[in-house]
């Protein structure tokens, strides 16, 4: 279960404070594929970032299965984030000069686990993605689409309990979009992990079990 309990989150800046996020008060059940919606600047990718343990909130309580985010110290959310979550960007972030499955595998590699063991879950992973047959392709060989898949299955490699993805099909023509949605929602029936993405795409909101609308730092009505 996810929990914020009033979290606000101002942020200093030259022209003075932003409140980027106001008195949020919410809960996510475990295995929900949300999405959160809303204009430009009501604090989406605030809210993202604070439950990705990247940024802490001036007040409130942030608790992720049982874990208070909050006030917690580097170590336990370095661990929080190595352990339990897995993150897609807009732009893939996929490594160049590595090949799908390479890149797939080395978050497993990294932290120790053995070779074949890593790529026997990469490829597993690839497959869930539907990119069996690009295991051996580059980034730079591959569609859009085909990246992001890839970067979702590297996020999910680790087996987290939260995926997190900020605008996953902000970059991808819409037939590509489609792609990485049906991933999201296979990955979704499947239960293999609470989903909470960031979206502008209507398509995008539609497939998610929950909307999150938000609109100036605050949940919408
Ligand atoms: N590091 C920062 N310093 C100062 N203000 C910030 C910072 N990050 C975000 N903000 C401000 O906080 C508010 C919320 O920003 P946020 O990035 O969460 O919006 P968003 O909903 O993700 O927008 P978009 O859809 O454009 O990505 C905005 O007014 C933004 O300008
Ligand atoms: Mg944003």
């Amino acid at each position: 279960m996810i929990r914020l309990s009033h979290v606000s989150r101002v942020y200093q800046s030259a022209a003075g404070e932003v409140h980027a996020l106001r008195d949020v008060s919410l809960e996510i059940a475990p295995r929900t594929f949300a999405a959160v919606t809303g204009p430009s600047g009501c604090g989406k990718s605030t809210l993202l970032n604070l439950l990705g343990g990247l940024d802490q909130p001036t007040s409130g309580e942030i608790t992720v299965d049982g874990l208070r985010l909050d006030g917690a110290d580097d170590t336990a959310l370095t661990a929080y984030r190595r352990e339990r979550l897995g993150v897609v960007f807009q732009f893939f972030n996929l490594l160049p000069s590595m090949t799908a499955v390479e890149n797939v595998e080395l978050p497993l590699l990294l932290s120790g686990e053995k070779a074949r063991e890593a790529r026997l879950r990469a490829m597993e992973m690839l497959d869930l993605a539907g990119l069996t047959g690009r295991a051996h392709a580059f980034p730079h060989q591959m569609s859009g689409g085909e990246m992001q898949r890839a970067a979702v299955a590297r996020a999910l490699v680790h087996r987290p309990s939260l995926l997190l993805a900020d605008e996953p099909t902000g970059n991808l023509d819409s037939d590509n979009a489609a792609r990485v949605l049906s991933l999201l929602q296979k990955i979704a029936s499947q239960g293999l992990a609470t989903l909470i993405i960031v979206t502008h795409s209507p398509e995008a909101a539609a497939v998610a079990h929950r909307q999150i609308p938000m609109i100036d730092g605050r949940l919408a009505a």
